[in-house]
């Protein structure tokens, strides 16, 4: 749909989700929870539908979508598995790790999807609602974050209709996702190298040790052959529209505070200082910021370690 009706609002029950299912099978644009963020799916065997995700989002052609299955199973019609994509995919779905693996070519996906790509981006998410979707079709679901491009990722329904509202045909409201950050991107390569083109929820190195995969590991991305790699992760990214100021210890001016623990602000993303609470707050938090009369955000430092590598990241590409 092209901007003239209002969006729809669906409780995520069982009948929400059927209509939900419904509209998807007829090629259109269903925003719904995941425990990362909000996707904006669509069938991503369908050409037009995947169109319309684009044209909707705003986004540049050229940056592939992330194809949401249930599980490896259905991933292998899609995507070379190797023993060790197999052995990720069976251990950590359903959960926030994007695999990045060679596209089986003439799997049925349309080729927007990929972008062009030889590889192709698969994720088993955990969230219920999502789940319980791609249970009801036949078909995989093409889903970015529910956001115009370059924009802040939404973590609730409201924030979906703050940016699309009008633009897509429903959202599924399924309340704040629990995790808060999209998912972590791992590319498994052809000789077993593992590299991770965007941090998220899943630690790469914890997973690395967990399996037993330093050897065959090859140091983390983020040069620039992970920039050709993931398009998408353009240095200016997740912008809430105004200057943005990091490791701040107190607002200068008029700037909208962001707090972390002992440094307190207009809101806290953990006055405790715990990562996991403050990767959950921290689009809250940038779309509060982004709102409100301050024209200038300034968010206080957080530390590097686990998931606040991936909340670095992100307020890193905010604030470029
Ligand atoms: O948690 C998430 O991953 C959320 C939920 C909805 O699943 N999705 C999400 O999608 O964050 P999006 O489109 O906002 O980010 C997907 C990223 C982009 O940076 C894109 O360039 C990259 O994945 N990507 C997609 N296909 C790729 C491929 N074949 N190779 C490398 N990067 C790829
Ligand atoms: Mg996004």
């Amino acid at each position: 749909m092209s901007g003239k009706n209002a969006t729809e609002v669906l409780l995520a029950d069982a009948q929400g989700i059927a209509r939900a299912a419904t509209i998807l099978e007829r090629g259109g644009l269903v925003a719904v929870p995941t425990e990362t963020v909000y996707g904006l799916a669509a069938r991503a065997d369908s050409a037009e539908a995947v169109a319309k995700i684009y044209g909707a989002k705003g986004r540049p052609e050229f940056n592939p979508l992330i194809v949401h299955v249930r599980d490896a199973e259905q991933a292998a019609r899609y995507a070379e598995l190797s023993a060790l994509a197999r052995l990720l995919a069976e251990k950590e779905w359903p959960g926030p790790l994007t695999l990045v693996l060679p596209r089986k070519a003439g799997a049925g996906l349309a080729e927007a999807v990929t972008a062009g790509l030889p590889t192709v981006a698969l994720r088993a998410p955990a969230h219920p609602v999502m789940r319980a979707l791609l249970e009801k079709v036949d078909f995989p679901l093409a889903a970015p974050s529910a956001n115009r491009s370059g924009y802040i990722s939404p973590t609730t329904a409201q924030h979906v209709l703050a940016s699309l509202d009008g633009r897509i045909d429903c959202v599924l409201d399924g309340g704040a996702c629990e995790k808060g950050l999209e998912s972590t991107i791992l590319a498994v390569r052809h000789d077993g190298a593992l590299e991770e083109l965007r941090p998220g929820p899943v630690d790469v190195a914890a997973l690395k040790l967990r399996y037993g995969l330093q050897r065959s590991a090859l140091a983390k991305g983020g040069g620039g052959e992970a920039h050709i790699e993931a398009p998408g992760q353009l240095v200016r990214h997740y912008t809430p529209g105004k200057p943005l100021r990091l490791n701040a210890t107190s607002p200068k001016g008029e700037e909208f505070m962001i707090g972390f623990g002992e440094v307190i602000g207009d809101c806290s993303l953990s006055v405790s200082g715990d990562l996991n609470e403050a990767a959950s707050r921290l689009y809250d938090c940038l779309h509060q910021a982004a709102v409100s009369g301050q024209p200038r955000i300034a968010v206080a430092p957080i530390p590097d370690e686990g998931i606040g590598n991936a909340i670095n990241d992100r307020l890193r590409r905010a604030a470029a």
